[in-house]
């Protein structure tokens, strides 16, 4: 049993899900989180997003059971969808997995066209057993005034008792951005940030844990599980992304840490910590003082450099496995061989057109 799970570890593999599970043992993956295609009629190159109602709930079942059967009884079961599909998700999942949460991701778009329109999208939270399933408490940073720099939240006469790095996340997100510029895209019409993915991690593994999607995509989750020094497995029925996924996971190292902490970066800030990390955590940062000017002062670290670089990941995507970095000459781009270029995070990947 231990063997087949470790043929799958730390790979992207391609094919079906629903087949693939058929190889990885009853309560081997300590975390398991989908982000299916919602049967919205996006623009997959491999899949057709749009199935009959029914047709598209049997599916859903059917790979939702085998996220249930995979996880250890200790372990997480996260599902990403609109609220619509999520309700009958839970519906579903109440029959033989137990109800944790439900997040909801106001992922700050703006739709257009009408009102009540999906803003937000929401994550179920699920465990295998009712009790025992691993847990950690988080903070995020707080939230200020963007212009200004003040908290956003009113706190009085207490903020002395603020605590320096931020509040508890709760169940309703809403500091964590869809990736915005093309430049930080993979050709895939629905990625997810990888900061969302390593909430959830820090939420519930730990270092070494095992991580499975069966929607990989362009390697999100992977990419955060990494980062986080976890293990992953990836299921992904299309090549084009499963290639990105393997290039993007080449130059990702484990090394979203502090110190001994692992914690979630992105771009110059810290987004998640765990709250049992701060004590050893807190002097990677300069803390206002007194406390009460917390409410114009930031919680900084002490040096940005503690903030991991990532070689950069440019490749065409006609050609993915050639790395090519672009140079402007005028309003031409011109491709050329790059040597591989230190870059801090945010500017990781270019898509070359
Ligand atoms: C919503 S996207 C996931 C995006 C991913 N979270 C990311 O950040 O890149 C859903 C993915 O599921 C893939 N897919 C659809 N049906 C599949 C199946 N039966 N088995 C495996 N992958 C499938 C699609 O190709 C698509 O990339």
């Amino acid at each position: 049993m231990i063997k087949i799970i470790e043929k799958y570890i730390n790979q992207i593999i391609r094919g079906d899900c629903l087949e693939l599970f058929k190889d990885i043992p009853d309560n081997s993956v300590d975390m398991t989180f989908a982000d299916p295609p919602f049967n919205l009629k996006k623009k997959y190159t491999s899949y057709k997003d749009s199935l009959e109602f029914q047709e598209y709930l049997n599916w859903c079942e059917q790979w939702i059971s085998e996220m249930v059967r995979v996880t250890k009884p200790t372990g997480s079961i996260f599902l990403h969808n609109i609220p619509k599909w999520l309700t009958y998700y839970a519906t579903f999942l109440n029959k033989f997995a137990h109800f944790k949460h439900w997040i909801s991701w106001d992922a700050s778009t703006a739709p257009m066209g009408k009102s009540l329109q999906p803003a937000h999208y929401g994550i179920l939270f699920y465990s295998k057993k009712e009790k025992g399933t691993k847990i950690y408490e988080l903070r995020y940073p707080h939230k200020r005034d963007r212009k200004q720099g003040y908290l956003l939240k009113d706190y009085g006469g207490k903020k002395d008792k603020l605590h320096p790095f931020g509040p508890l996340v709760s169940d309703v997100w809403t500091d964590i951005y869809r990736i915005k510029h093309n430049k930080n895209r993979d050709p895939h019409p629905c990625q997810l940030p990888t900061h969302l993915l390593d909430r959830l991690i820090l939420l519930s593994t730990d270092e070494n844990n095992i991580i499975l999607d069966p929607f990989s995509g362009t390697g999100t989750t992977a990419i955060s599980a990494k980062r986080l020094g976890r293990k992953y497995i990836g299921f992904e029925l299309d090549k084009e992304y499963v290639e990105i996924s393997k290039r993007k996971l080449e130059v990702v190292k484990p090394n979203y840490k502090l110190g001994e902490n692992w914690v979630s970066f992105y771009l110059n800030d810290i987004i998640t910590i765990r709250n049992n990390d701060w004590d050893s955590l807190k002097k990677y940062f300069v803390v206002p003082e007194p406390m009460r000017t917390i409410d114009f002062n930031k919680t900084k670290l002490t040096d940005k450099k503690l903030i991991p670089k990532e070689k950069e990941v440019i490749y065409n995507i006609n050609n993915i496995c050639e790395i090519e970095k672009p140079k402007r000459n005028g309003n031409k781009i011109e491709k050329i061989k790059i040597e591989e270029t230190e870059r801090n995070i945010e500017n990781k990947r270019t898509i070359v057109l």
